[in-house]
């Protein structure tokens, strides 16, 4: 289906039996004459955890951004539970951002905004007016990260690991279904990586939220992958287990996964 079939009903995935949560199919994106995409084809399950992989600047966050409506394919149909969200105006849009929430690489908190108001924030902004609901609610949230402790203070004063935990706590506040990482424990050392790490493990186990996390981290990629999609030249190169991954006999895959530098643009 291309992109130029705009039409004001969102079509409805042909085989909406797939199951998928979220669908790509044939997603091309192009920013001048970069041909950053170039026909991505991509299921993600309910309640999976989907790590992507491949060298910088192969269009890891672009992809992940059209997924969630800030980038717009050339062509090619994004589905969310059978939902073409590619057609949708930004409106239609604020429902599927309810369900599927972007974890960004700063995680993006407000710096005069304490924590606990951080969290709040997208309640506030979702319509709930309701002060006791909203209390429980962040705190909920809090607690699944583990910064109960920490709600009053300001995110300067937090470390790398835990402002991105409070960024895990405000896209769960809304129960989210979905969250996408872009690179989540890029710059933390070890012991706050696997903290970001159990985080995603425990989420999965205890609300069965699916993750997409975009990921250099093959330490962190091993203990929380269910899959694992490479993104090279455009396509998806690889998709399969950790395992799989792990077994793939293709030297590129291999140079990548044991970051050896043979990679080049
Ligand atoms: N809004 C944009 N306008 C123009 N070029 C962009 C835009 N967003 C990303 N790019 C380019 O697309 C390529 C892929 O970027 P990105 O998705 O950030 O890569 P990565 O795989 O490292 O996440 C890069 O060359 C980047 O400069
Ligand atoms: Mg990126």
């Amino acid at each position: 289906m291309a992109a130029s079939t705009k039409s004001t009903n969102p079509p409805i995935a042909p085989n909406g039996s797939s199951g998928a949560f979220i669908e790509l199919r044939g997603i091309h994106k192009r920013f001048g004459r970069q041909e950053i995409l170039r026909g991505i084809d991509l299921s993600i399950h309910h309640g999976e955890t989907l790590c992507i992989i491949g060298p910088s600047g192969e269009g890891k966050t672009v992809m992940m951004k059209h997924i969630i409506g800030l980038i717009q394919p050339d062509k090619g149909d994004i589905f969310v539970e059978g939902i073409c969200v590619n057609h949708l105006r930004e409106r239609e849009m604020a429902p599927i951002r309810q369900k599927v929430s972007m974890l960004f690489q700063n995680a993006a908190l407000f710096d005069r905004m304490t924590v606990e108001e951080n969290v709040a924030f997208p309640l506030w902004e979702s319509g709930v007016r309701d002060r006791t609901e909203i209390k429980l609610r962040v705190r909920e949230a809090l607690e699944v990260v583990d910064l109960q402790e920490h709600m009053d203070k300001y995110p300067t004063s937090l470390s790398g690991g835990m402002r991105k935990r409070a960024g895990i706590a405000r896209a769960i506040v809304t129960r989210s279904e979905c969250i996408l990482y872009d690179e989540p424990t890029a710059s933390l050392d070890p012991i706050g990586s696997d903290v970001i790490d159990q985080m995603i493990l425990r989420m999965q186990r205890r609300f069965g939220i699916t993750s997409i996390v975009v990921t250099h981290d093959m330490k962190s990629l091993f203990k929380i992958a269910n899959r694992v999609a490479m993104l090279r030249r455009g396509v998806i190169k690889f998709l399969g287990t950790p395992d799989e991954l792990r077994a793939t006999p293709d030297p590129e895959i291999q140079d990548f996964i044991n970051g050896r530098s043979n990679i080049t643009g």
